[in-house]
Formats: C-alpha cells, sequence, structure tokens
C-alpha cells in the first residue's frame, strides 16, 4: 500500500474554444479556462485531466487525457489544448463537440515529469504520446533546456507533431516512410544516443515500445522517466482500478503515483 489517499485536482467546467482535426482521428480541442469558476492550478507536463466527455448520470467515467499545451496561463483569456484520439464512444463524443460546447474536467492530476536539471534531454514519443511530450518540449523551451524530439507515428495519415514550432532539434519518422524519414520512434531514438550525449530519456507510447527505450535507458546508463498508460476509472487513487505491476513486486498505481514513473520500477507487461 502506499499511505493515505492525497485527493488532487480541482473540477470545473471549461468552453471548446478550438476543435479541429488534425490528422487521421487526432483532434485538437483548446479549453478555455477564463470562464472556469474554479481556479485550475497550472498544469506540468505529464499531468492529465479526468475529462467528462457527455453529461448526465449514465456517463459516469471520465477519460484520462494528457495536457498537451497551454497558453497564457497567468493571463486572462488562458487556455489548455488537449490532443484527442478519436478510439471509442467518450473520444468520439468530445471530438465531435463544436466550439461553444462546455466540458467538465477534473485535474490537473498525477506526477507529471521532471524537467531536467543539467545537460540535454532526449523525449521519445510514440502516436498519442506526443500529446505530453510536445508540452513537455514547449516547457523546455521556456526555460532554454536542450533536447532533442523524436516523434514516430505508423503512417503519415495519422502523424500529428508540429517540429518547427520548437526551439529544440528532433524527428518525425513514420514505419512504413510516408511522412518524415522511414522508421520507428525507437531505432530513431537509438541513433541519436550514439550520436550524442543525454542526460535524461522521456518516454511515452505504446508499451512495447517503452519497454525498449527503457531498457536503452539503463543500458547507457541514463535515467529515464516514463509516461504509463493505463484503463482508469476514478484518477485519483480511490478505486485502484489504473494498478499495474512494479519490478519490486509491488502495485503501481498510475493514476496517483504516476502517471510518469521512473523506468526501472516499471514491471513491462505484453511486451511482444
Ligand atoms: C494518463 C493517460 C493519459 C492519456 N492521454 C491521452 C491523450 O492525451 N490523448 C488521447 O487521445 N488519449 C489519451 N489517453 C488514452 C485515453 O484515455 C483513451 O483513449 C480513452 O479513455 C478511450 O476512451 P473511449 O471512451 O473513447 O474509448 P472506449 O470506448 O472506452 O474504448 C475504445 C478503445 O480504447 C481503449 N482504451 C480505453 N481507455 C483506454 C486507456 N485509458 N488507455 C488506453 N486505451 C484505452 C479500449 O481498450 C478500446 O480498445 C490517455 C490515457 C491515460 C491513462
Ligand atoms: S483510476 Fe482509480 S485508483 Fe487510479
Amino acid at each position: 500500500m502506499n499511505g493515505a489517499v492525497k485527493l488532487s485536482g480541482r473540477c470545473g467546467r471549461c468552453r471548446i474554444s478550438r476543435s479541429d482535426k488534425v490528422a487521421g482521428s487526432i483532434h485538437l480541442v483548446e479549453l478555455e479556462i477564463r470562464d472556469c469558476p474554479v481556479d485550475l492550478e497550472r498544469p506540468r507536463p505529464g499531468q492529465f485531466f479526468q475529462v467528462k466527455c457527455a453529461d448526465g448520470p449514465e456517463h459516469i467515467l471520465r477519460r484520462p487525457l494528457s495536457v498537451h499545451g497551454i497558453t497564457q496561463w497567468d493571463e486572462p483569456g488562458h487556455s489548455l489544448e488537449l490532443l484527442v484520439e478519436d478510439v471509442g464512444w467518450g473520444t468520439h463524443r468530445l471530438c465531435s463537440l463544436s466550439v461553444g460546447s462546455e466540458v467538465e474536467l477534473l485535474g490537473p492530476l498525477g506526477r507529471g515529469f521532471e524537467m531536467p536539471r543539467a545537460g540535454k534531454a532526449l523525449l521519445v514519443a510514440g502516436g498519442m504520446g506526443i500529446a505530453p511530450l510536445f508540452f513537455m518540449a514547449r516547457e523546455m523551451d521556456h526555460v532554454d533546456a536542450g533536447y532533442d524530439l523524436v516523434a514516430g507515428f505508423k503512417s503519415g495519415d495519422c502523424a500529428y507533431a508540429p517540429l518547427a514550432c520548437l526551439k529544440g532539434g528532433g524527428v518525425l519518422c513514420t514505419e512504413d516512410g510516408s511522412a518524415g524519414e522511414k522508421g520507428t520512434a525507437v531505432g530513431k531514438a537509438a541513433g541519436y544516443m550514439e550520436r550524442s550525449v543525454y542526460s535524461m530519456i522521456y518516454v511515452c507510447g505504446p508499451e512495447a515500445m517503452m519497454a525498449e527505450m527503457s531498457r536503452l535507458a539503463e543500458k547507457a546508463d541514463i535515467p529515464c522517466q516514463v509516461s504509463l498508460v493505463s484503463r482508469m476509472a476514478c484518477g485519483i487513487g480511490v478505486c485502484r482500478g489504473c494498478a499495474r505491476p512494479g519490478r519490486n513486486g509491488d502495485n503501481l498505481c498510475v493514476c496517483r503515483e504516476g502517471p510518469v514513473f521512473d523506468s526501472t520500477r516499471v514491471e513491462w507487461i505484453c511486451v511482444q
């Protein structure tokens, strides 16, 4: 057990100020925080919100979505960006809402990425893993931290990573070569690791990809933080629905202790 449960995050309703399809079934949804009746804390990269995708008592379960970006948080008119892939009922509802609709949010929740103290970082995103890592890159830009970002996708029709608006270096790659460079995120990241020295690696993506990146990081003796994905119910550490095995035989409560963990704490599952 992990001691007493500490509830975090605040609940508020926000207005959708933008909702655009940016690639395949991926939507960029911007929420205006200005009219939110509660003061939401400034989110950190890797943190997420539990989003209620529809009103009504039959839609109790919220869906966890990472923060993809924030704008002018300390000024009037600030907003929150979510990058949402339409994969099922809840995300489809959210992506279908028009500008002006309201959604209820709980957050920001969980433990995010720790900013690097020194040196250059390698950010490795697979698929929708770009959502939190793009926010991380933008926050690193604010403090002039050095990084390379590798964003890998299966193909160009589901690729979204506007690297040109970031200060750091990086590459977009696809497995079939239909956009960016041909190759996998892990393959490209391994190449970067041969050419540069990194003080920290941050990873978010499919389980097998994160497992492989954490193996490479351990071999190179570079600290590595991974953002885990788990089915969630409460999102605040109460139901234990998100628990998954840790390497020391313990259970990791992904929503409250994570979703970001030091890779050495994680027991990888379903690795093919
Ligand atoms: C911490 C965290 C951050 C996330 N950030 C993002 C994000 O920024 N953008 C984004 O598009 N998605 C993100 N996800 C995944 C997202 O929560 C799920 O895709 C979503 O809950 C699916 O809900 P649904 O009702 O549309 O799908 P459902 O109808 O419930 O299920 C449709 C399919 O999605 C799968 N699925 C459902 N929930 C999850 C889940 N939690 N993780 C993985 N697969 C799931 C199901 O197995 C099924 O195959 C995140 C998940 C977590 C845990
Ligand atoms: S989702 Fe309920 S404890 Fe994590």
